[in-house]
């Protein structure tokens, strides 16, 4: 998730602007910032790696000509976050220039193609081809409008774009496919940007342009068209009414909200990761001695999920090891055949970074998965998985937490086809799941909003919670715990819930609030068994459930439903999310701020 911007103005200087406009993107990627402006047929250049601020003490980013640009500040997909990789990314003649947002899957392809007729690539993005396709068309006699709808067609994935070029000096041309991008409408001047935060101080006329289309944009006018039919669309541009901060959080009252309905396009952006990548991390897992899953916080509950998956999948033992433990608990036992799957979505947290040092020095060898290319974790991994859920700002993992955990069914998945465990038709119908999760869980959301918002202002008052799962499900219950731990403050157990009868269960007292974490699965019979023990108790039972389970809907006294139907082995990932939505509101019910939890950092980086 980058964030760009662009405008063109009739009068003015457009670079202090765009510098102006990044800044406020500057939470949606934050590793590297460039700009492109016009002035005199010349195309101007600035870009560097680092945030806007010291980018902007170094090379000056109001200092260009022209009263027409773009700027983009990134969070780098693919590339590491050098110079060379920050955009605006230019063809072989520096005469077009492209700011971009999103994912190109079949980049590679096409770069080849490209290199095949002369084109010379200075990058390692999968936005570089852009340009160089550009380029290629307008050579064939194209208009910059023609070349772009041209290149666009032979483009997959995600994208919003804008394209600026010395040829054509005087418009901008943008288009989106799954990527926000918005059109914001001034007195002069027209902009674009990946949200209205950027302009919105400039103008709150704004237009919002739908997948598959391209909008030209000039200082006094703007066009809009359907890149398929080449159809002109017309939108009147709407008033907006939103406080800068407010645009931030797209309208959400807090960045965890927001972050928790971003999960659908997060988990669809991990169905498009690099088969080069995945099949790698999943062959060097194959021909691991010992696997050593190693994480802190909300990382280490993917990871005891992924146990589950590893084992189940792919025959495959894996040992989820809480990282600041790692050293004590496993220290002596690592050796040439370890191999350390180190989970970290800041890629720096302190814990996970010695435990991959220590092992690192025990010659194991180290795989990596983490949502931040660059980070220390990518530098110190064999192989390394970017999961691109883009910046999570919200202190509370939860975007972050359901992409490691697809990745990692995915790992699985590999490593089984590798080793041949299970029969294709399976493998067949567990991909087929996968590629479902992004839509269970957006129907999830929206299905336990107002149950949610219910339960917590009946249970607000309750002084301890219990969670529990059996098989997977008891990953699912710990993230839930540490959830309503860390943003709602309750004291809350998380127990496996065959062991709750060993001890924890003494705790149960009439009202008592139980949540049971129960996905239609083979547990079904001890789990019920569970829920009589809590019952016979007096405890008040809050379950997960699959949508239209009425034997434990019978059971409980509050339920959420997951739509659809999942294997076992994937359902931490749907059945978490009406847990997270709980810890959320009972925050926000207590008047606390779900997204700045007291004594907590979004990633610590000392031991
Ligand atoms: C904590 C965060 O500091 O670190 C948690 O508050 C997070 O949300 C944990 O899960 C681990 O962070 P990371 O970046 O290593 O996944």
């Amino acid at each position: 998730m980058c964030g760009i911007f662009g405008c063109a103005l009739k009068n003015g200087k457009a670079a202090p602007l765009i510098h102006a406009a990044l800044k406020r993107l500057e939470y949606r990627g934050y590793d590297s910032v460039g700009e492109a402006t016009i002035q005199n047929g010349i195309l101007n250049i600035k870009k560097d790696q680092g945030k806007i601020d010291d980018v902007h003490k170094a090379i000056d980013l109001d200092n260009l000509p022209g009263n027409i640009g773009i700027g983009h500040t990134r969070w780098a997909t693919h590339g590491a976050p050098y110079q060379v990789n920050a955009h605006p990314h230019t063809d072989c003649e520096n005469k077009i220039a492209v700011v971009h947002n999103g994912i190109i899957e079949n980049f590679s392809e096409i770069k080849k193609e490209l290199e095949g007729l002369g084109h010379e690539f200075r990058s390692k993005t999968d936005t570089e081809v852009i340009p160089h396709l550009i380029e290629e068309n307008m050579k064939k006699g194209m208009s910059l409008v023609e070349a772009v709808r041209d290149s666009l067609k032979r483009l997959s994935g995600s994208y919003a774009i804008a394209v600026l070029s010395n040829i054509e000096p005087d418009k901008i041309v943008v288009a989106r496919n799954e990527s926000p991008l918005v059109i914001g409408v001034g007195e002069e001047a027209t902009y674009c940007a990946s949200d209205i935060t950027a302009f919105l101080p400039l103008t709150n006329r704004t237009v919002i342009l739908e997948n598959g289309e391209l909008s030209v944009l000039e200082a006094d006018k703007y066009e809009i068209w359907n890149i398929d039919d080449w159809k002109p669309v017309k939108r009147e541009p709407e008033q907006v009414t939103w406080t800068t901060e407010m645009a931030q959080k797209q309208g959400y009252p807090h960045f965890m909200i927001k972050e928790i309905y971003e999960q659908p396009r997060c988990l669809r952006d991990t169905l498009r990761l690099q088969d080069l990548y995945l099949d790698l991390m999943a062959t060097f897992l194959d021909r691991a001695g010992e696997v050593f899953l190693v994480a802190a916080g909300t990382s280490y509950h993917a990871c005891l999920a992924a146990s589950y998956m590893f084992s189940d999948l792919a025959f495959l033992a894996t040992h989820p090891v809480i990282a600041s433990e790692f050293i004590e608990q496993e220290g002596m036992a690592i050796n040439i055949n370890s191999t350390i799957l180190a989970v970290s979505q800041s890629g720096e947290t302190a814990d996970t970074l010695a435990a991959v040092d220590y092992a690192r020095n025990r010659a194991a060898t180290i795989l990596g998965l983490t949502n931040a290319v660059g980070s220390t974790l990518t530098r110190i991994s064999r192989v390394y998985i970017v999961q691109q859920s883009g910046p999570e700002i919200g202190v509370a993992a939860t975007k972050t937490f359901t992409s490691q955990m697809s990745v990692l069914a995915q790992l699985a998945l590999r490593v089984s086809k590798i080793r041949g465990k299970i029969g294709h038709r399976q493998i067949e119908e567990l991909e087929k799941s996968v590629n479902q999760i992004p839509d269970i869980v957006e129907a999830t959301i929206k299905k336990n909003e107002s149950k949610v918002l219910d339960v917590v202002k009946k249970l607000k008052k309750k002084p301890v919670f219990f969670f529990l799962g059996r098989g997977i499900s008891s990953a699912t219950a710990q993230e839930a715990r540490l959830k309503l731990m860390e943003i709602a403050y309750v004291p809350s157990i998380a127990y496996p819930a065959g062991e709750s009868k060993h001890g924890p269960i003494s705790l149960v007292e009439p009202g008592f609030p139980v949540v049971f974490v129960c996905p239609r699965d083979e547990t079904r019979k001890t789990i019920v068994g569970n829920i009589m023990e809590m019952k016979a108790r007096g405890a008040s039972i809050i379950s997960v459930i699959e949508e239209g389970d009425e034997e434990i809907k019978s059971l409980s006294d509050e339920y959420f439903e997951v739509p659809g139907s999942l294997p076992e082995i994937l359902t931490p990932i749907a059945f978490i999310v009406p847990l997270q939505q709980l810890a959320y509101y009972m925050a926000v019910e207590k008047g606390l701020n779900p997204d700045m939890p007291r004594n907590l950092a979004k990633s610590v980086t000392v031991k």
